[in-house]
């Protein structure tokens, strides 16, 4: 009869994100700016102190945890905090281990990811075109992530699912491209209406795609059958009949998902944040640092913050940015 992580809403929060580092090793124009001052180091949560932070949640009947960044594999030890996490399922409530990577450093990390107990993991990828990779990510190349996703399927992962945020005039004549790109690797993809998170160089306001259109352009070419079953979380799934592939929408913004809300999230600082588009908040790190090693006292904080999960968030495209945070310090 553990005790159970419920908010005023009656919702469970079940699952719980934390973004290690706001550290990338790339610059995506929808999530970062050109120039980016980062954290300075000692104001992130160190990764003994991640470890302890996500053992209280899962002693809560948190059931799945997702590390996610800034990109998460660019932290020095990141395998040993995988690993420390992994073996929480042996002694919690804790069931699934994900991770949400730009992909970069799988060659090197994906076997001992899957020997660590990562489940499965998300690849963000916003184009199969060279250039325009390079031009969307700033930094990054593209064969560096197609050889990640080569290294996840290789280290065994299986429903890998690609990311991409479609932006019009940028990518949005992709939608086709990349579906047709996970379908052939056997892997899920979804689609991601862009979030006002930070401060970045274009305006969002004139990018923005919803959902519906990217859906309406890929049900021109592809048979997507609407039964599967909601997972709890945003993002709302098709199978594509005759493949091995769903194709998932993320919208926050044509379609809210509040109601259903299963999940927090805690920033790089140990800040626990109560919803991605609110500021209610928890200082996490403050109280493991007063009281070092005193799991019910920490314990005792995150229930506490049940009171202030605010009901939804209110993004609203045509008012940015709402919230100055950006997405690699709140963790995706
Ligand atoms: P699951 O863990 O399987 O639910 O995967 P996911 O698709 O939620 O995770 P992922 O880290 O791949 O996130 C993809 C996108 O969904 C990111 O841009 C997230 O910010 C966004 N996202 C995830 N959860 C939420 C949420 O609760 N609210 C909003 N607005 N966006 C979310
Ligand atoms: N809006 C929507 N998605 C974003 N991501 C990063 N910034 C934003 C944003 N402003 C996505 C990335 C990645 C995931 C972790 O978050 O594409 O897949
Ligand atoms: Fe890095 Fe991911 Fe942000 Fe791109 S979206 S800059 S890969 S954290």
């Amino acid at each position: 009869n553990q005790t159970q992580l419920i908010d005023n809403f009656g919702r469970r929060v079940s699952y719980v994100r934390i973004s290690i580092t706001d550290r990338c090793d790339f610059r995506c124009v929808y999530c970062m700016d050109e120039e980016m001052t980062f954290m300075p180091r000692e104001r992130l949560l160190t990764l003994e102190e991640i470890a302890f932070l996500v053992r209280a949640f899962c002693e809560l009947g948190v059931e799945k945890v997702r590390i996610t960044g800034g990109e998460p594999l660019v932290r020095r030890n990141v395998d040993w905090l995988i690993e420390q996490i992994g073996a929480l399922k042996h002694t919690t409530s804790l069931k699934e281990l994900n991770l949400t990577t730009n992909g970069s450093q799988l060659p090197k990390y994906a076997e001992k990811l899957a020997a660590a107990g990562m489940d499965r993991i998300n690849i963000s990828l916003d184009s199969l075109n060279a250039d325009r990779f390079r031009e969307l990510t700033r930094t990054g190349e593209l064969t560096q992530v197609l050889d990640g996703i080569e290294a996840a399927k290789q280290a065994g992962f299986k429903r890998i699912k690609l990311n991409a945020v479609i932006m019009k005039g940028r990518n949005d004549d992709e939608i086709v491209d990349l579906a047709q790109f996970a379908i052939d690797n056997e892997l899920d993809i979804s689609y991601i209406e862009e979030m006002p998170l930070g401060q970045v160089t274009h305006s969002r306001n004139e990018s923005y795609c919803s959902s519906d259109e990217v859906l309406a352009t890929l049900q021109k070419h592809f048979d997507l059958q609407t039964s599967i079953a909601n997972t709890g979380g945003p993002s709302r799934y098709y199978q594509v009949a005759g493949t091995r592939s769903k194709i998932g929408f993320i919208s926050p913004h044509s379609h809210n998902f509040c109601e259903s809300c299963n999940r927090v999230r805690v920033t790089t600082e140990g800040r626990l944040l109560l919803c991605l588009g609110q500021e209610h908040s928890m200082d996490l790190r403050d109280i493991i640092r007063r009281h070092p090693g005193d799991i019910e006292q920490l314990k005792q904080a995150i229930i506490k913050s049940m009171d202030i999960k605010p009901k939804g968030h209110d993004f609203n495209i045509k008012e940015q940015p709402i919230i100055f945070r950006h997405m690699s310090v709140t963790g995706g």
